[in-house]
């Protein structure tokens, strides 16, 4: 089964998201399963920057890019493949998506209309000699390939698209249309088209074989108006050909028994590790020593979706139960300026460090007693993840892959042996303060708060599950391959 894998970002060369975490262990697992895995991914400068040539560079003409691409073969992370290098597009450092000042580039529909482009242009064998028999697409900026694939005609690979998150689209303006190459009546209610704009997450869902998202509480929700991001009634259409497919966790880059990002290592039941973590990430920030409660840690972009402003709006409840916040994350500036204010009034009981640390990241679900994800939505969510993985239970809001990762600590589900975090429902400051009551009171029996850390920490999130889940939608467009 040969697979083209196209994507944008990958660990650790450029990561903006869990997609970097996902394009660093899926591709491996994959290969692990039996398929002939193969990257196709823009020459951004890191990228190029990681990637280790194998061969001389491959030139062809591109109509979305108004000029040539070039195929250069190559390897990444331990993976074959190609990087797509059109300097004019892509030759730009830092993030893939944004320019220094935040804003996406003018230019987007043209740099990922060319990843698309490429991808279809590949699959067919001519450049690299190698052919696609499956062509897997992954968020947005990759989902312009099934659209130039039907464009093309003839045998066709079959194509899975991946949405990551239904909250980023790619949408411009319908006069964007015109330069990518696209024969003009794709540009329709049954096509490119969204609302009389170019969308490109709409010609995934619409143009591809199979559409998978990476849970499947996610895949439900994504089909209701509340979720859906307008494009609800479309996946309700292709509900046939949608599947839920919860991302896995590397433990080759997340096992406290050995992370060299850690002071000291642990495992379930040998906690004396995670204790060094602990005091060590309070001295780090400054925060007192015996609280009384728990520390929560916090590691995430910080975005609306992402709930954060809940847990400010909650602060009161994590004050009354004790507890202490070490919050890394970058964003929204306004999120990022209230949380400054939170650790100026709150000094040795809030803490925060704004920007992107990946050591940091380690040392906080390291040190943290519980790790905090309340989001508005989720797709799936790899923080609640390593946060069970390394001893510190998920505060989490029951959406997405957040729902079908964490179990609440009920009576009954403790009683049983299940239980490895907290949920709440709504989206309100009020039922996540009350989650957090219901953590404090955990706390005070430490017995209790340790069985479900020890569930959490033997959880297994291996990505051998979801391979063979990707493999089996292959094999059922593609049976003879
Ligand atoms: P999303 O992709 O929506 O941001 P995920 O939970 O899937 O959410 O993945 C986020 C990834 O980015 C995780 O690996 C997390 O540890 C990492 N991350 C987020 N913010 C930061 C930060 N400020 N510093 C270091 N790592 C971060
Ligand atoms: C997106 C989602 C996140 C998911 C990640 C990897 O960034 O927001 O929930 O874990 O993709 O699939």
């Amino acid at each position: 089964m040969r697979v083209l894998y196209v994507s944008t970002e990958v660990h650790p060369a450029l990561k903006t998201g869990g997609l970097a975490d996902v394009n660093a262990a899926l591709p491996a697992a994959l290969a692990h399963a039996g398929a002939d895995v193969r990257l196709l991914l823009p020459a951004f400068p890191a990228l190029k920057a990681a990637a280790e040539p194998t061969g001389t560079a491959v030139g062809v003409k591109c109509p979305p890019a108004a000029g040539t691409v070039e195929f250069l073969p190559c390897r990444l992370g331990g993976i074959a493949g190609w990087l797509v290098d059109a300097p004019a597009l892509y030759a730009r450092p830092g993030n893939p998506y944004v320019g220094p000042d935040g804003s996406d580039w003018p230019d987007n529909a043209r740099r990922f209309a060319t990843l698309g482009w490429a991808a279809a242009r590949f699959a067919d064998g001519g450049i690299g000699h190698w052919r696609a028999d499956i062509v897997h697409c992954h968020d947005w900026h990759a989902a312009l390939a099934p659209a130039y694939l039907r464009a093309r005609g003839g045998a066709l690979p079959g194509t899975v698209f991946t949405i990551h998150n239904l909250g980023f689209q790619g949408s411009f303006p319908p006069d964007q249309f015109a330069g990518l190459g696209l024969p003009a009546h794709f540009f329709a209610m049954h096509g490119v088209e969204f609302h009389g704009s170019l969308n490109f997450m709409k010609a995934g869902i619409h143009y591809a074989d199979r559409v998978t998202t990476v849970s499947p509480t996610y895949a439900q929700e994504i089909q209701t108006v509340a979720h859906g991001f307008g494009m609800d009634g479309l996946l309700r259409s292709r509900a046939g050909a949608l599947t839920g497919i919860l991302n896995g966790v590397d433990t080759a880059a997340w096992n406290p028994a050995r992370d060299a990002a850690l002071p000291a290592p642990f495992a379930p039941g040998l906690l004396e590790g995670k204790a060094v973590c602990r005091e060590r990430l309070r001295a780090e920030f400054g925060l007192a020593r015996a609280p009384g409660g728990p520390l929560i840690g916090v590691v995430s972009r910080l975005t609306a979706q992402k709930g954060l402003d809940l847990l400010l709006d909650a602060l009161p409840a994590v004050l009354a139960i004790g507890g202490q916040i070490v919050m890394l994350g970058s964003g929204e500036p306004a999120l990022e300026a209230r949380w400054a204010d939170a650790a100026r009034t709150h000094p040795g009981t809030v803490a925060v460090r704004q920007g992107y640390d990946e050591a940091l990241a380690h040392r906080i679900f390291g040190g943290a007693d519980m790790v905090a994800v309340p989001s508005r939505f989720e797709p799936c969510g790899l923080t609640q993840m390593y946060g069970l993985l390394y001893g510190a239970l998920p505060l989490a809001r029951r959406t997405g892959g957040l729902a079908d990762t964490v179990r609440d600590a009920t009576a009954a589900a403790r009683a049983a042996g299940r239980a490895n975090g907290f949920l709440f429902e709504a989206a309100s400051a009020d039922d996540l303060a009350a989650a957090l009551h219901r953590a404090g009171a955990l706390w005070r029996e430490p017995a209790a708060w340790r069985l479900v850390q020890d569930v959490g920490m033997r959880e297994r999130f291996g990505w051998a599950d979801a391979a063979s889940r990707y493999m089996d939608v292959y094999r059922d467009l593609r049976p003879a391959a």
